[in-house]
């Protein structure tokens, strides 16, 4: 039988001799020191403190040792390996601030550098308000509808009740065309788009009718010879006056702000009967007709209320030209400036801005460019 090993020198295993723990720890530290970055750490940390480190078998080793031999050769391994873990967390360190500092720089933005960025265009703010009017609209279950701009002669006045000797018809100054026999204008109104729409469908129709309108105007602050207007049209069994009222009521809130209502001036179309000339009250003074400041609202001139547009109740004779039965359906209609809404909604003074086509005042209104 054999008695304990009590001849075993601890020495004779070399991985646990002294000089040979000190060259594996030197070399870890050289190898963690020389590492230039996370990768190189990272592989220096597996070949000198990773399982099959020649540290880690030299500690795998201490279990075979006599008690004493075994405290020693602990101690030496246990330091060498605390050595070499805090060179690995205080390289990582660095290395670490280094990586940070080397990727701000690469990531830095030079935000002084030219681009090539192009402007990608933006709808225009007519564009804009034509289409936020219509939306109102179709809101309360109307349709949008369209005409051409250059019209027949006949849909832009006979129809509409201005007969060839109309007093009316010298009021607006028509663009004809060439040859003049054909009858052909450049619309004055959006109003032909309503006996358009009464010849194309049977009632009851609520349509609206957004536009661009031409007219012999001199190109001022307040006149244009292309304008846009919007146009209204209901016909349907019981319509009224009311009707009209409530309607464009509802609209002036919803343009204007809540509780901005309109009054009717009694006025003259040929194609309504009675006919009234539409003013909104002022969204500015709302009113009251003197600025906070005392002085007379400007945006209303001291009136209150600020000129919208014209309306009525359809003329029985335009139903009857455009194949509507008067003595069943009635209906109302009403035409609207958008250009003039967008100025006073905006407050300017001067309408050409709208049609020249810069940008720059374009981006003013929230147009994306
Ligand atoms: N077409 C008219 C104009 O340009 C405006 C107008 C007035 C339209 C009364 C209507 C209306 O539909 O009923 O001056």
């Amino acid at each position: 039988m054999s008695g304990p090993n009590t001849d075993y020198d601890p020495v004779e295993v070399t991985p646990l001799q002294a000089e040979e723990v000190e060259a594996a720890r030197d070399a870890a530290i050289a190898a963690i020191e020389q590492a230039g970055d996370l990768e190189a750490l990272k592989q220096a940390r597996l070949d000198h403190a990773g399982d099959r480190s020649p540290l880690a078998l030299a500690n795998r080793e201490i279990g075979a040792l006599p008690p004493q031999a075994r405290k020693d050769a602990g101690q030496r391994i246990g330091r060498a390996r605390k050595d070499v873990s805090e060179a690995l967390a205080a390289r990582q360190v660095v290395l670490e601030a280094e990586h940070e500092e080397r990727m701000l720089v690469e990531e830095t933005v030079d935000v002084t550098l030219p681009t090539d960025r192009r402007r990608a265009g933006g709808r225009h703010p007519v564009t804009l308000q034509s289409e936020l009017v219509a939306d109102l609209f179709v809101a309360m279950g109307w349709e949008v509808a369209e005409g051409p701009v250059v019209e027949a002669e006949w849909l832009n006045f006979d129809a509409l009740n201005l007969g060839p000797d109309h007093p009316a018809r010298t009021m607006q100054d028509t663009f004809w065309t060439e040859p003049a026999d054909h009858h052909v204008v450049l619309r004055t109104q959006t109003s032909p788009v309503q006996a358009r729409t009464m010849l194309t469908r049977k009632p009851p129709i609520y349509v609206v009718c957004p536009g661009r309108v031409f007219r012999t105007d001199e190109y001022d602050a307040t006149h244009s010879p292309m304008f846009h207007q919007v146009e209204g049209l209901v016909v349907d069994e019981g319509i009224t006056m009311a009707h009209l009222k409530g309607t464009l009521d509802h609209f002036a809130g919803q343009l204007f702000g809540d509780g901005i209502d309109t009054r009717f001036r009694p006025s003259y179309f040929p194609f309504t009967e009675p006919s009234a000339e539409v003013d909104v009250r002022c969204f500015v003074c709302r009113g009251v007709a003197v600025s906070s400041a005392g002085d007379a609202c400007r945006t209303c001139r001291g009136e209150g209320w600020i000129e919208w547009g014209g309306c009525g109740v359809v003329n029985p004779r335009v139903l009857t030209a455009c194949g509507v039965d008067p003595e069943v359906y009635t209906g109302f209609a009403f035409g609207m400036g958008i250009d003039r809404s967008f100025m006073f909604r905006h407050g300017l003074e001067d309408l050409r801005p709208l049609f020249e086509g810069d940008v720059r005042f374009s981006a003013a209104f929230g147009t994306e460019i």
